[in-house]
């Protein structure tokens, strides 16, 4: 039987100081279910980042309700939210936020401090998921030593080295060239594929996009129904059924 592992109902975020008000996310009602993986679009401005956060716990509704994984995030207090985000979320960031002086593997090492693990294991759990991305070769480099696509694999290998149950990454190609991108693209798909991870992708790309098994729209804070894409979308969605060889050229 299908297990949902996120599951909100009329989730609302609005940002509200002084004279100015944005309503940044308007009931969204979304459902997903173990084993996803989707990806998320709309234009700037439209709220995919809000929801990542809100579904990570990096920050709070203002309305509605919200249940990760089982676990009512409003019920939760900050000191026990920060816990079960360390333990449950693998969030990947656009421009990865690594710490910059910390090596490969202290970098990775950081989520299971927050652990019982010993350093011993802690360093194996690092090494493993360095290996996963296949940077074992780099474990002491610091991130100014890295491509970019190894800072972000370094990222990816933080995300999962506490084995979370959800992965969140928030448009994590957007500062990669194409072959790195592909690179981490992949990796997803692996970890989705092999390991049954559900992961929400955000992104702008309708390349990287094609990776996910379903693509989810917003607009203007809110989430369109299932399959139903912004009016303005026809010139992209256009554009993702050419192959990506061929938007090369059509961009040229
Ligand atoms: N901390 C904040 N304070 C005030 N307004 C905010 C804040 N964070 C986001 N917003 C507003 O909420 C709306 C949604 O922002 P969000 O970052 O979720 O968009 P996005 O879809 O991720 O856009 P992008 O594709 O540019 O990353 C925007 O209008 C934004 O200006
Ligand atoms: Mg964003």
């Amino acid at each position: 039987m299908p297990e949902t592992v996120i599951e909100t109902s009329q989730l609302t975020k609005e940002y509200i100081r002084d004279e100015f008000h944005v309503v940044a996310l308007k009931d969204v009602d979304i459902r997903m279910q173990k084993g996803e993986f989707v990806a998320l679009m709309g234009p700037s401005g439209s709220g995919k980042s809000t929801l990542l956060h809100l579904i990570a716990a990096m920050d709070r509704p203002t309305d509605g309700e919200i249940l990760v994984l089982g676990q009512n995030l409003r019920a939760l207090s900050d000191r026990a939210i920060a816990h079960w985000r360390n333990e449950h979320i693998g969030f990947i960031f656009q421009s990865f936020n690594l710490i910059p002086v910390l090596s490969a593997i202290e970098n990775v090492e950081l989520p299971l401090k927050l652990t019982n693990l010993k350093k011993k294991e802690r360093i194996e759990h690092a090494t493993t998921a360095l290996n996963l991305v296949g940077l074992g070769d780099r474990l002491g480099h610091l991130p100014k030593q890295l491509s970019g696509g190894q800072e972000q694999r370094v990222a990816i290998a933080r995300a999962i080295v506490t084995d979370p149950d959800l992965i969140l990454a928030d448009e994590p190609t957007g500062n990669l060239d194409a072959g790195s991108a592909q690179e981490v693209l992949t990796l997803l798909s692996r970890l989705n594929k092999e390991f049954g991870k559900t992961i929400i992708l955000v992104t702008h790309d309708p390349h990287a996009a094609s990776f996910a098994t379903k693509i989810r729209h917003l607009e203007k804070g809110e989430l369109l129904p299932e399959g139903q894409v912004p009016d303005d979308w026809a010139h992209t969605a256009s554009a993702a059924s050419v192959a990506p060889d061929k938007l090369k050229h059509v961009a040229t």
